[in-house]
């Protein structure tokens, strides 16, 4: 997800995982965010203030009084500028100030200044995670609206085992991406399909595709940043579970169509980014199949068109497919969409670099019911699925004004 044009603030307190922190900075600032980083003095003890602004491009944020180089006060400039900001890791002692409102030092005071949204990722020994006072403390947190990224369970550095691990930098930056995202799917249920199904020949065998899941994980991820409730009906992929999206694992056609209409019914959008099989064998052997002298022939038989089944369930929510094309790819999409009942067709050619299966870019062609053909430069998949989104959106509420076009737009 783009960060770019957003502004995170990222405090840092003294505990062995500031370590952390120093990834956590990298790839905000990889994913386009400015980055300013506020150091309190024990995390001084854990990482140094060079090594933070190496990895920020910005001079570090130390002390409230250090901050002379500007007319406006410093803390003050820091908490107004910022979009989000993430506390990582928090120690008891910084969780016991915020719940208190005590601003003693720089970054406690920029927390008190700032209405922007506050994600506090505790990280401590497990014992002291599960004090009372600690955890009393965490719910004054949560009350106040601050949002608390739950530790991790683990091997800790004291050499303890259990919750009190700081999540891993992607955790945390992910976390991030949601409290910045505009909410414009606040209170929906989405549901996405994503990667292959695989078709079982025997029991060592099945018949399958190239989707590696990632043009649905993409969807998914970027639906639950913008607020929706989201289901991901998922075929085998190397990818790990998305936090925040109930995912459920399929293997078959079959299995992906049940799991599917079973969740469709109360989603207020679909979007079928799976590589469904059109055929599975028509018997599956029993045993493996021996190798003999002369050619196997297999006798295929259709499976279910999961989408057109969708798209003829009663009620209102928005369907989009995905057209996976080798030609013709606005003729094809068209006649699929309006085949299928779907509200928006993204085509995309499988033979091009760069595009389709596998990849972590696409080149998309969107069609709507009213015949509009948007052609889209390479993006990445995450680009991809905010523009579906944006989509989904506008098809929601009527569109009332026009919208900027999102970048790398291009209209023939
Ligand atoms: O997963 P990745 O590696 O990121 O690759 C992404 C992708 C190429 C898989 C993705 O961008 C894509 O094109 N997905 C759709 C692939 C596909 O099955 O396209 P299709 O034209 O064969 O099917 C058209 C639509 O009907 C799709 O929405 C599909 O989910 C659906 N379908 C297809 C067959 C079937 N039996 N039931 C269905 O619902």
């Amino acid at each position: 997800m783009s960060m770019r044009g957003k502004t995170i603030v990222v405090g840092v307190s003294g505990g062995i995982a500031a370590y952390k922190a120093c990834e956590a900075v990298r790839l905000l600032v990889q994913a386009g965010a400015t980055v300013q980083v506020v150091l309190t003095r024990a995390a001084e003890e854990f990482v140094t203030p060079l090594t933070l602004q190496a990895l920020s491009g910005r001079p570090v944020a130390r002390r409230t009084f250090d901050l002379t180089e500007e007319s406006e006060i410093g803390h003050i400039r820091i908490a107004d500028t910022a979009d989000a900001l993430l506390i990582a890791p928090a120690t008891a002692n910084v969780i016991a100030k915020l719940a208190t409102g005590i601003a003693d030092d720089l970054l406690t005071t920029v927390v008190l200044a700032t209405r922007a949204p506050v994600l506090v990722a505790p990280a401590m020994n497990v014992h002291m995670w599960e004090n009372a006072t600690v955890q009393a403390n965490v719910a004054r947190l949560r009350d106040a609206g601050h949002v608390v990224i739950e530790p991790a369970s683990g091997a800790l550095a004291c050499g303890y085992e259990g919750a009190g691990r700081l999540p891993e930098p992607d955790v945390l930056v992910e976390e991030v991406a949601v409290a910045v995202t505009e909410k414009t799917l606040a209170g929906r249920r989405v549901l996405v399909t994503a990667g292959p199904t695989w078709e079982a020949l025997d029991p060592v065998r099945h018949v399958a595709n190239r989707s590696s899941g990632k043009m649905g994980f993409a969807v998914a991820r970027a639906a639950r940043r913008r607020g929706a409730r989201v289901t991901l009906v998922t075929g085998p992929t190397a990818l790990a579970d998305l936090r925040g999206v109930e995912c459920v694992h399929v293997t078959s056609a079959r299995e992906m169509e049940k799991a599917a209409l079973h969740h469709a019914a109360a989603a207020d959008c679909v979007v079928m980014a799976a590589a469904v099989g059109d055929y599975r064998p028509l018997e599956a052997a029993r045993h493996k199949i021996k190798r003999g002298r002369g050619d196997l022939e297999i006798r295929l038989t259709p499976n279910p068109d999961i989408l057109a089944k969708i798209g003829a369930l009663p009620g209102q929510r928005v369907i989009v497919g995905f057209a996976a094309e080798t030609r013709d790819l606005v003729a094809n999409a068209r006649r699929k969409l309006q085949a299928k009942g779907v509200h928006l067709m993204v085509a995309n050619d499988v033979t091009a670099p760069d595009a389709g299966f596998d990849v972590d870019t696409n080149i998309v062609t969107l069609i709507d019911r009213s015949g509009r053909v948007e052609r889209f430069e390479k993006m990445s998949k995450d680009e991809v699925a905010g523009v579906i989104l944006d989509r989904v959106r506008d098809l929601r509420t009527p569109r009332t004004t026009v919208r900027a076009a999102p970048r790398r737009l291009r209209r023939r």
